[in-house]
This record gives C-alpha cells, sequence and structure tokens, in this order.
C-alpha cells in the first residue's frame, strides 16, 4: 500500500479528547480579550489625536476567532491620506505612540504591507498597525465566518497553527508559513474532505462585497443558513488533524498543484502562471490567497525550507499513526536550527 491510502489507526477516536482539552487551554480567556481592548483602545486614543477622522479595524487572529493564548494584535487603520505616502504616514505614527509610551516601536516599510511594530506594557501584547489594508479586513471576515460553519476547523486551525508554533515552522521571516497560511490550508483541507466538513463560500451568490485597490472581494455570508452543511463527515478531530498531516505529507501534489479556498478544490500551477521562479518567488508550495488571487502564501518557502516542511508533516502524521501518547510528542517544542 501506497502512504498516501494508508489508513488511520483504529484507536485514533481515543485521542479526541486530549485534543480538546489542548484546543481549551489554547483559547484566550476573558481576561487576556479584556486586556486587548484596552491596548487597542489606548491605540485609537493616540492616533484619535493626530488623525481625527480615522477608522480602526482589527484583523487578523485577534478578530478572526483563530487567536490563541499567544496571538498579537493586528491593527487596520481607515484613512484619507492625502498626498503623503503610507510611508510617511507610518514614520509619524511611529513617533505619536512612542510619545504615548509605547515600547519597541518600530516602522518596518520595507515589507509586503508596511506595518508599524510595538509593544505595549500596560497590557504585555505586542501590536501590529497598517494603514489602508482593507483586503485583510475582508480575509479576516471570510475565516471568521468559515469558522462559524464547523467547530471542527477552529479546532483543527488551533491545533495546527499550536504545533507550527511549538516546531518553529510559523516564521515567514526564516521561510516557513504564516499563521494565516495555515488557516487556509485546514480551511482548503475540510473543503476537500469527503463528505466535505466545509463548502466554498466564494462560488456561491454573494450577499458580502468590498471592493478595495480594484479588488472584488464578494462571497455568501449568510452562514447560519448553512450550519447543518458538514453533518454528513462524522469525523473526530482526531481523525482529522491525522488527515491533515497526512495529506501535507504524502497526497499533496507539490510539483503541479495550487490550494484555493476561493474555488475549494486545487487549481493546477499552469494556470496560475506559477510555474517559472520570478524574483523570489518559487512556488515550491501553493496557497492562494482568496482575494488576492496573484499572491501565493508559500512563495516565502524555498528549497531548504520546503524540505524542512514536509519533513515535519510525515512527522505528524506519523506521530498520530504510531506514537503512544501523540497529544505530547506532536507538539514536543524543536528547532531544526539547534
Ligand atoms: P497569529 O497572530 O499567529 O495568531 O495569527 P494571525 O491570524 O493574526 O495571522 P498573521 O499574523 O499571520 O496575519 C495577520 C493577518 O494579515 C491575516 O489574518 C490576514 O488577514 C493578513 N494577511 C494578508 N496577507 C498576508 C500574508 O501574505 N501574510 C500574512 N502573514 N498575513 C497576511
Ligand atoms: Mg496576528
Amino acid at each position: 500500500m501506497r502512504r498516501s491510502e494508508v489508513e488511520c489507526r483504529d484507536d485514533i477516536d481515543s485521542f479526541a479528547p486530549g485534543l480538546l482539552a489542548l484546543v481549551e487551554s489554547l483559547k484566550p480567556s476573558e481576561e487576556h480579550k479584556f486586556r486587548q481592548k484596552q491596548l487597542v483602545d489606548s491605540v485609537a486614543k493616540s492616533v484619535g489625536k493626530e488623525w481625527p477622522g480615522a477608522r480602526l479595524h482589527l484583523y487578523g487572529s485577534c478578530a478572526n476567532s483563530f487567536g490563541t493564548t499567544n496571538s498579537d494584535v493586528d491593527v487596520c487603520l481607515e484613512m484619507e491620506i492625502g498626498t503623503e505616502s503610507t510611508v510617511e504616514v507610518l514614520l509619524k505614527l511611529s513617533d505619536v505612540l512612542r510619545a504615548d509610551n509605547f515600547e519597541n516601536v518600530e516602522a518596518i516599510t520595507g515589507a509586503r504591507v508596511p506595518i508599524v511594530r510595538m509593544s505595549d506594557p500596560r497590557s504585555g501584547f505586542s501590536c501590529d498597525i497598517c494603514i489602508n489594508n482593507l483586503l485583510a479586513v475582508a480575509n479576516t471576515k471570510l475565516l471568521k465566518d468559515y469558522a462559524q460553519l464547523d467547530q471542527r476547523l477552529l479546532q483543527l486551525a488551533f491545533l495546527v497553527k499550536h504545533w507550527a508554533k511549538q516546531r518553529s515552522v510559523n516564521e515567514t521571516y526564516r521561510g516557513t508559513l504564516s499563521s494565516y497560511a495555515y488557516v487556509l490550508m485546514c480551511i482548503s483541507f475540510l473543503q476537500l474532505r469527503e463528505p466535505k466538513v466545509l463548502p466554498c463560500l466564494q462560488v456561491m451568490e454573494p450577499t458580502y462585497t468590498l471592493t478595495t485597490e480594484g479588488t472584488e472581494c464578494a462571497y455568501f455570508d449568510k452562514v447560519d443558513q448553512l450550519q447543518d452543511f458538514g453533518a454528513e463527515n462524522k469525523d473526530s478531530i482526531a481523525e482529522l488533524l491525522w488527515g491533515f498531516f497526512q495529506y501535507w505529507a504524502y497526497r499533496h501534489d507539490y510539483r503541479h498543484d495550487v490550494i484555493s479556498i476561493r474555488m475549494g478544490k486545487t487549481l493546477s500551477k499552469q494556470e496560475k502562471n506559477w510555474t517559472t521562479r520570478v524574483g523570489n518567488d518559487r512556488h515550491l508550495v501553493c496557497i492562494e490567497d482568496p482575494f488576492e488571487t496573484g499572491h501565493d502564501l508559500g512563495r516565502v518557502v524555498d528549497r531548504q525550507t520546503i524540505r524542512i516542511l514536509r519533513e515535519e508533516f510525515e512527522r505528524a502524521a506519523a506521530v498520530l499513526q504510531y506514537d503512544d501518547n501523540p497529544c505530547v510528542t506532536l507538539f514536543e517544542p524543536y528547532d531544526y536550527e539547534n
């Protein structure tokens, strides 16, 4: 039997309670949420003094329901910036935040999405602030809406994000994948599962549309009407977690395929024109952004880190298949460089 056709162990479901207990321990507490809100309020106060018309949106995991006790706070400021460039506004914002006693304030202007990063001594959180990046606000809503469809998505994503942090494969600056990319991988996996756990909201009649920077973000967002969608699939979280790692270890076609939650199926690299290397984009693992369809979240992965990632997927699948205590062994801290 090929490894891609292996069936999971008979007692896999016995690990579900342990995994669900871990999920519960990763959920942010009420106190955590309160401190996050305090941070957002103090950012709003600082920003309001200099830019009274600015609107503040939360995005990323503090707003998409995939936030854990380790998550930072991501804030997007929507504002008219006139003749100034985004970078000039970010530099001014850095000064404003420093004057208001935020710590480690740093403008990261060379990134694809320029941000100010800082930490708040009062709440202890770190915070990224971007300007007019409404695409991130839209994809935050999309992820949040998916999360409301079937609780197994949140559970799976919490476990995968925790695994990725513990195994040091959640660091884009070192060539591994962002939390956002891992959540897209989880959604895609649940859309591809038979019977399907999740529908594809972007191929349905749109009930929500936001157009920004020439990109239309449209999808069916009346998720309360789809509550029974995944009911036919009875897989436990343990079986799904094993299936997720099995898929990324042995079943995904890295050479030809692109995962796309926008289409609810895999696309070919050929049709995306992601076959040849352009600049630093190597397309060794292809994860299409649901709205910025030209954007491959896997572009950060290089020849060395694709190997590390695939070895980690294989290890995870093997641990869930054979280990006596997979709920512990799977998440053992490890850094491939030490
Ligand atoms: P944690 O902070 O690790 O809990 O996860 P997160 O969900 O906040 O994800 P992350 O910090 O990786 O990204 C924050 C948000 O930025 C995402 O939820 C997206 O809305 C947005 N985003 C859009 N494009 C990208 C991208 O290419 N990379 C990353 N990292 N984020 C993107
Ligand atoms: Mg974040």
